[in-house]
Formats: structure tokens, sequence, C-alpha cells
């Protein structure tokens, strides 16, 4: 529909349906008599408001989206076809890994290509809306959304967030098998204070704009088609309701021009804050922030109404919403073709198919990161007896808290897959307990709640798992957080696995010392434990459906571990937030120095135990010194960085070459060291090549003293090796 048709549609519309488009509900207020029910009188929703509201929360399935848009369309006095949006984050029914996992990939094409088999099985059940990528910057792994991020770097999660908004964008946004992107969550919300979720958010303008803010804009220059505001005060005004944030800031000088919608119930939630005074007050600062639709607060049907009736609310600033959603309908064909990829034949064929496997299968392989191999205990070798053991061996729940979309049943568990494709192995199988302790009690978007059994069904998996141990030449553990531990409303203050598995595993490595661990958490743990009492550590994430056959191949060494921390393991929760990318301060510390006036701890490190960017294979690489081809260079020169790389080890591997650079002194503090380019490299043993990164000046830019985004001139280092934690440098200078 062309835009003039568009503006006459708008000019058509009465008050009350214009202000049923900025009003988005959740599908079982549409599908069940939800009059009945308390959510409409807790939001002062009524039937005519539901009749006439422009988008739905939480419906899929083809012919389900069909019917109701069928029937929808038909009662509404212009016809105007619904929204179907639903949070999409690692896979429709096809489960990958979660994006925090898929950031240890250090692959956004790989995420690229998920999300675009994402949009293809989501499409076709009718969804036109993912609310992802979620690219909030995260350095606090006590916050349980950590596993929705691709990690605490800012160069990496702009890859991704483009990468992601392309997989699901694909060529046009009217395409059969494409999704309009959301990014999420506008802005800051991964840095609550204390890790505690929807706590306040505080940060320094500077931070804000230089750490949190270029991965959202990532997604804007990848044409984005929403935002999302986030739930925390951005300078003590709730995101959600801040002019300056959303008009300024997004807008203004970001370019944002799609459709914002707010985070579920946020506006209304801007009076718990203190900001708004009521209902009316919130829907009134919301829609002059200019937040285009209300996810379930019920504050624009119940308010908006009045307040224009009143003269309080400009109509004006509702036509400009109200025409940035029919735009978005636009963009998505749903005035051409109301049903865009809904099709229940397709949905049957592309849900789960083999490719879809597939690709779920080499993102979790991919992803998985090598933490410690002491005596090269991994890959497993086929004359070796061994254990599986643990609460993972024989779990389905591989996929991660946002993977409602997935069911469990469709996972293939470690041992299923180990008894499949290593049959001809020797490899005994023992859960030796549950996930979570007795008496732990979590409460998840259905009734979750796993039971332990009994007393003596706990003993009797215990000893099974102990006379395993005995048996085997190397017990490989599974151990892992439950997936309720991690994701929205998931906050932790103590990083640690659950005590019984941590019992389970000081009673197993007691008995045989020749162990492994692999993990499935969503987030950075405490490993002091694990540390020692292992001889390898493998991070699995939460890996998927196939989850399972992507770990065996790789433990018996049909491909190798390529993945690298996106995210700083801490030694201990105590370091938390722990982040590369600190400031030196006045008084840096270098280990072992004995002074005490310096920046440390008396009783931990200052080091996280794994660092960011860090990871193993199953060989070894040398990495020589950086060369550069000139030791100065002025603002339109760049200066050529190398090193050489040889595989020193006795198989074909991969490794990430990383460049990192530092701004050693500048009109405002700089951190250590940034990433600012990487490449991956797989060489035959033996073998050795050249990596080279070329530094421009754009690459030296920050936010000057006087806030403007310029390099300035000095001296600046350059270290380039396998992760955050190299040390060599060369130096250049910028006039
Ligand atoms: C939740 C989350 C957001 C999600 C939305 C809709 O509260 O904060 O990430 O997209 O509601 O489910």
């Amino acid at each position: 529909m062309d835009h003039k048709k568009l503006e006459a549609l708008l000019h058509d519309m009465s008050l009350k349906e214009k202000i049923g488009q900025v009003f988005q509900i959740s599908g079982q207020l549409l599908v069940e008599d939800a009059a009945a029910m308390g959510p409409m009188q807790e939001m002062g929703v009524t039937k005519e408001d539901l009749a006439l509201a422009g988008t739905v929360l939480g419906v899929t399935g083809a012919e389900r989206i069909q019917n109701i848009q069928k029937e929808y369309m038909e009662q509404h006095p212009h016809h105007i076809p619904l929204i179907f949006m639903l949070d999409v984050i690692n896979g429709y029914r096809t489960v990958y890994p979660i994006p925090l996992a898929q950031g240890a990939s250090f692959q956004p094409e790989l995420s690229k290509e998920c999300a675009r088999m994402a949009a293809r099985e989501a499409a076709a059940a009718g969804l036109h809306v993912t609310f992802s990528p979620m690219t909030d910057l995260v350095r606090d792994a006590r916050w349980g959304r950590v596993m929705e991020s691709t990690g605490e770097d800012v160069y990496l999660n702009g890859l991704f967030a483009k990468a992601m908004t392309q997989g699901y964008q694909g060529d046009g946004l009217a395409g059969a098998e494409t999704l309009g992107a959301c990014v999420k969550h506008f802005a800051g919300y991964g840095a609550p204070d204390a890790g505690r979720d929807y706590n306040t958010v505080q940060l320094t303008e500077r931070t804000f704009r230089e750490y949190y803010l270029p991965a959202y804009q990532a997604a804007v220059d990848a044409k984005v088609a929403l935002v999302m505001t986030s739930f925390n005060t951005v300078n003590d005004i709730p995101a959600t309701v801040n002019k300056t944030l959303m008009r300024d800031i997004l807008r203004k000088e970001m370019g944002f021009d799609g459709v914002l919608i707010s985070d579920f119930g946020a506006i209304g939630e801007t009076i718990a804050h203190g900001l708004s005074s009521d209902r009316a007050d919130a829907a009134r600062r919301a829609l002059e922030a200019g937040v285009d639709i209300d996810m379930m607060s019920g504050a624009y049907p119940e308010k908006l109404e009045q307040l224009i009736r009143e003269g309080q609310v400009k109509e004006e600033l509702l036509d400009e919403a109200v025409m940035r959603i029919l735009e978005l309908k636009n963009k998505l064909g749903l005035f051409e073709n109301p049903y865009k990829g809904a099709d229940a034949e397709k949905e049957e064929q592309v849900i789960l198919c083999p490719e879809n496997r597939a690709l779920a299968r080499k993102a979790a392989e991919q992803s998985f990161v090598l933490l410690k191999n002491d005596g090269d205990f991994l890959p497993l070798k086929k004359e070796e007896k061994i254990a599986f053991i643990g609460p993972y061996v024989n779990r389905k729940q591989l996929l991660g808290g946002w993977s409602f979309l997935g069911d469990a049943a469709d996972t293939v568990t470690v041992e299923e897959a180990a008894r499949e494709m290593a049959s001809d192995w020797s490899i005994t199988f023992a859960q030796g307990c549950q996930v979570l302790d007795p008496e732990t009690r979590l409460v998840g978007f259905g009734n979750d709640q796993e039971t332990c059994g009994s007393p003596d069904d706990q003993q009797a998996l215990w000893e099974e798992a102990c006379d395993a141990a005995r048996e085997a030449d190397k017990v490989v553990l599974f151990l892992g957080e439950h997936f309720l531990q991690t994701g929205e409303a998931a906050s932790r203050g103590v990083l640690e696995l659950p005590q019984v598995q941590q019992r389970l595993l000081e009673e197993i490595s007691s008995i045989n010392p020749q162990v492994a661990v692999v993990l499935f958490n969503g987030r950075p743990l405490d490993l002091r434990l694990v540390n020692e009492h292992s001889q390898a550590i493998l991070e699995a994430w939460m890996p998927g459906t196939e989850g399972g056959p992507a770990l065996v191949r790789v433990l018996t060494g049909g491909s190798e571990p390529v993945g690298r921390l996106p995210m700083s393991f801490p030694y201990c929760v105590g370091q938390v937030p722990v982040h590369y990318d600190e400031f030196p301060t006045g008084r840096p510390y270098h280990e072992p120095d004995q002074n005490r006036f310096l920046s440390k701890y008396l009783d931990i490190p200052n080091r996280p135990l794994y660092p960011f960017g860090y990871g193993l294979g199953y060989t070894a690489f040398a990495v020589s010194k950086v060369r550069l081809d000139k030791q100065e260079m002025t603002a339109d020169e760049t200066i050529t960085a190398s090193v050489t790389v040889q595989n020193v080890g006795h198989r074909t591997g991969t490794d990430v070459i990383q460049l990192y650079l530092h701004d050693v002194s500048a009109s405002v503090v700089r951190p250590v060291k940034q990433l600012k380019g990487y490449q991956r490299v797989t060489l035959e043993p033996g073998q050795e090549t050249q990596v080279s990164f070329e530094i421009s000046e754009e690459m030296l830019r920050f936010y000057t003293a006087d806030g403007t985004w310029a390099s300035e001139p000095g001296v600046f280092e350059v270290m380039i090796g396998e992760s955050s934690a190299v040390e060599q440098k060369a130096e250049f200078l910028l006039r």
C-alpha cells in the first residue's frame, strides 16, 4: 500500500481505532473468555479494546493465526491486520545454542544462518516479528539474562547484533520466510546494580555511550524493524518514559525510524519506579517519549482517550505512533497478504527438518569452549573404558530459559547420542543425582518443578555412579545449572553448581581422579571446585536440540572445540562485575607484586579464572611477537600489524587470533585493551601462516573529554594473541 493510502487510512480511523493500534495484547486474552479472567479487569481493558488491538503477543501456529487474523479483520472497522509477535530467541522449534553460546563461537555469520532458520520455521507458523536480538552488554554473571546476550565485548556484540538482525529480516520484511527483528532492551539493561534483575542502572554518560549503545546502533544500521524499551532507569528516569533517551538519542542521534515497543507492562511499572503518578500520567509520558506500542500494561487503552479528549496529550503524538505501526504492517506486506508466511503444510515440513537439526548441531559444536585439558585428557580414546556420569547424561532439557517454543522431547540426550554414535566404544552411563538440591524451588512459565525422587532412589543413583567410576579408566561428568536458574528474573548471588552436584564431583573424583567435566549453564559460574577436581573442563552452555550429538562428536574427537569465552569467568562472585576492558587505575596491580597499596584484593586474585577470548583446542599454537609495518601514522594512514601463527600440535586445529589496542594516554582514561578485530585460522600440524590486521584511525576513536567522538594523537599499544590475557605488545605513534 503506498504511503498516501496509509495517510488516508489514518485520517479515516476513529480515535478508539487509533488507540487500539498502540496496544499489544497477549494471545490468551484473544482466545479464551478473558473477560472472566483477572488480567482484563486488572488492566482496565474492555472487550472493545481487545477487538481493536493492533498487535498480539504469544500466539503461534499457522492455522490458529490464520483463524484469528480472519475473524479479527472481518470485525475490524477498517479491516486492519494484526501483527503477531513472540520471543524467538535461539530458535523456534529447532533450538540452537543460547545467545551467550553463540557469542562464544566468534562466528556471527553462523548466528545469521541460525536466525534465518528460526525465521523460516516461525514464519511458517504464522509469526511476523521476533523480540530478538537481545544485545545488552553484560559484565555481571549474577544477572540471569547474560544467557540472552552475546557477552561483555562491545565490538563482538555489534557484529552479532547486525548478523542476527539480517538473519531474521532476510532480504525484506514482506518475505514469506522472514521475521521483523526487535533489538532489545533499550537501553543499558545489562548493567543492573548488584546483578539483580529489574534493578537500577547507574552508568556514566561516556560508559553508556561507548560500551552499551554501539550494539543497538549496529542493529539500527542493519535496519532493525523494532526496538524494545528496557525496564531499568537511564539517568534515573525509567527508559520507557525517558524522552531524551528515546526521542533525542534513539531516534535523532541513532537514526531509528521504526516501531518502539515497551517491554511487558513497563509503561505501568513507571508508577512503581516512583516516576509516573498514576496510569494516566504513565500513558502520557510514554506517548510523549515516543513509545508506539504498550505491551500489556493496558495504560494506553485505558487512559489515552480521556487524555486526548481533555487536551492533556496531543492527538498528533498518537497519529505519529499509529502511522509507524501502519508502516510496519505495510513493510511486512500484511495489507496485501494478512497471512504472510503462515502455512500449515510448510510448518509441518520445515519444523525440525534434518537440515535444521544439522545446523543446530553445527552451531552447538562451534559454541563449546575447552577451558582446561591437562595431559590432553580430551578427546577421549576408543580403547578407553569411559563412564558418562551426572544429571545431564540423560537430560533432555538442554534448550535454555527462552525456548518455550521448543520441546525438550525433541532433544537428543548425551546418552542417546553416545549409544548411537559411539556404539562400539566402551561407555557406561549413570545419572548420579538430580540437577537441583531437594530443597530448591524454581518457578518457571509452567509448573516446571522436578521431583528429586525418594531418598532410596537418590541413594541408588549415587551408588550406581560410584560403581561406574570405579570400573572406568576415565569419567566424564555432565553437570550444570537448571535451565530456570538463568534467564529473566533469575539473578543469583552464589555462582556455584547445586550442592548435590558438587558433592557428586568430589565423591566421583575421589574414586577416580581421571575426570573431565562438561558444563551446562547460562552464565559464567564459580568453577574453583570444578577446576580443583578435574583434568579437563568443556563449557557446553545450553546447547539446544542437538546438544547431545554435538557433544559426543567433540568428546570423541570427531571435531574439536573452537569456542572462545564471550564473557569472563570470575574467580568467584566477589570479583563480579569483572571484564577484560577495565581501566588501569592509578595503582595498577601486576601479580605477584607484594606492595599492599595497589588496586587488588587481600583474599582473591584480580584476574578472572578464565578470561574473555580464552579457549583451548585439541592442538596447540605458537604466536610470534607483533610486527608493525611502521612506527607512526597520521589520521589518513593505516598501520599493518602482523604475527606468525604456527600449529605446534599433532592435529589440525583452529585458533582465534585477536587484535587488542590500548590508548596509553588520552584526555580521559582508556581501557587497558579493547578488542578491535579477530581472525579464525585453521592450520595443519606444523603449518604456519601470517595473520595481519590493518589499524585505521577510526579504530582509535572514543568519547573524548569534551564529548566528541574522535581519536587523539599519542602512543598506542598493539597486542595480538589467543585471548584478552595477551601481554606482548608493540607500540606506534598517532601523529
Ligand atoms: C519479557 C522480557 C522481554 C520479552 C518480553 C515479551 O518480560 O523482558 O525480553 O521480549 O517480556 O515476552
